[in-house]
C-alpha cells in the first residue's frame, strides 16, 4: 500500500489559508490533518470549528481531525456535521474510549486513537480491533516544529506486531517531527500514514515535498 500523506494545517499560513489550500489541492496529499487544541489537554490553543468549516469548503482532501482536547466525545456530532473523514481522540483524554469509538462510527466517520509518547502501546490491546487508525505521537503534543522522539521507531514495531496478531487492518499514523530523515525510517518500521507540518509548509517546494513523502515505500 502506498504511504498516505496528511500535511498538518498547523504549519500553514493562517493569514492566507486559501493559498495553502490551493497548494494542498494541487498536491498528492491524501488527507488534510487538522490539530484542535484546547489549552488544557495540551499547553496551546490552535483553531476550532469555524476555521475547519471554512477550510472544508476550499479543501478537496478529506479532513483528518486530531483532537488534543479533554472529553472529545462532546464534539463527535459536530465533527461529523462538519464533514470530517477521520476523528482521532487521545487515549489519555477518554474515560470511555470504547463508547467514544462507537459514537464516532455511528456518526459515519472513521475513528482514530492517539497515544502520547509516554503512554505504552500495550494500553491499546483491547481497542485495536475497533479503531481504524492509531496515531503515535512522536513529539509531546501541542506545537509544530519539535524534534522527533526516537523511541517512536520501536513503538511502531510493537504496534505493527499487535495489529498483525489481532488480524485487523488498523492503520498506523505518526505525527511530529516527520521530515526527510525520519519519514523513510518510519515507513520501514511499518507506518501507513505520515503527518507532516513544518517540513511540508516550510519547504521551498511543498508540492514536491509531499510527492517525495508519498513515494516512500518500505525497504
Ligand atoms: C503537534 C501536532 C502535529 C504538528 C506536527 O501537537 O499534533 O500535527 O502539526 O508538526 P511538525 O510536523 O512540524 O512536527
Ligand atoms: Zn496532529
Amino acid at each position: 500500500m502506498p504511504t498516505i500523506v496528511s500535511p498538518s494545517m498547523l504549519s500553514a499560513n493562517f493569514a492566507n489559508l486559501r493559498a495553502d489550500m490551493d497548494m494542498i489541492n494541487r498536491s498528492e496529499a491524501d488527507w488534510l490533518h487538522c490539530d484542535v487544541m484546547d489549552g488544557t489537554f495540551v499547553p496551546n490553543i490552535s483553531f476550532g470549528f469555524p476555521v475547519m468549516e471554512a477550510v472544508r469548503k476550499i479543501c478537496d482532501k478529506p479532513l483528518d481531525v486530531h483532537f488534543m482536547i479533554t472529553q472529545p466525545e462532546r464534539y463527535v456530532t459536530r465533527t461529523a456535521k462538519m464533514g470530517a473523514m477521520m476523528m482521532t481522540v487521545h487515549y489519555e483524554a477518554c474515560v470511555h474510549l470504547n463508547r467514544t469509538i462507537h459514537q464516532i462510527h455511528e456518526e459515519g466517520m472513521r475513528a482514530g486513537v492517539a497515544l502520547n509518547p509516554s503512554t505504552p502501546v500495550a494500553m491499546l490491546e483491547d481497542v485495536i480491533e475497533d479503531a481504524d487508525m492509531v496515531l503515535l505521537m512522536s513529539v509531546n503534543p501541542g506545537f509544530g516544529g519539535q524534534k522527533f522522539i526516537e523511541s517512536t521507531i520501536r513503538r511502531t514495531h510493537t504496534l505493527r506486531r499487535m495489529i498483525a496478531e489481532s488480524g485487523s487492518n488498523t492503520l498506523i499514523q505518526v505525527d511530529g517531527g516527520v521530515n526527510g530523515e525520519t519519514a523513510p525510517r518510519l515507513v520501514d518500521a511499518g507506518v501507513d500514514v505520515l503527518v507532516s507540518g513544518s517540513y511540508v509548509f516550510g519547504a521551498p517546494n511543498p508540492v514536491e515535498t509531499i510527492s517525495k513523502l508519498k513515494s516512500l515505500l518500505p525497504a
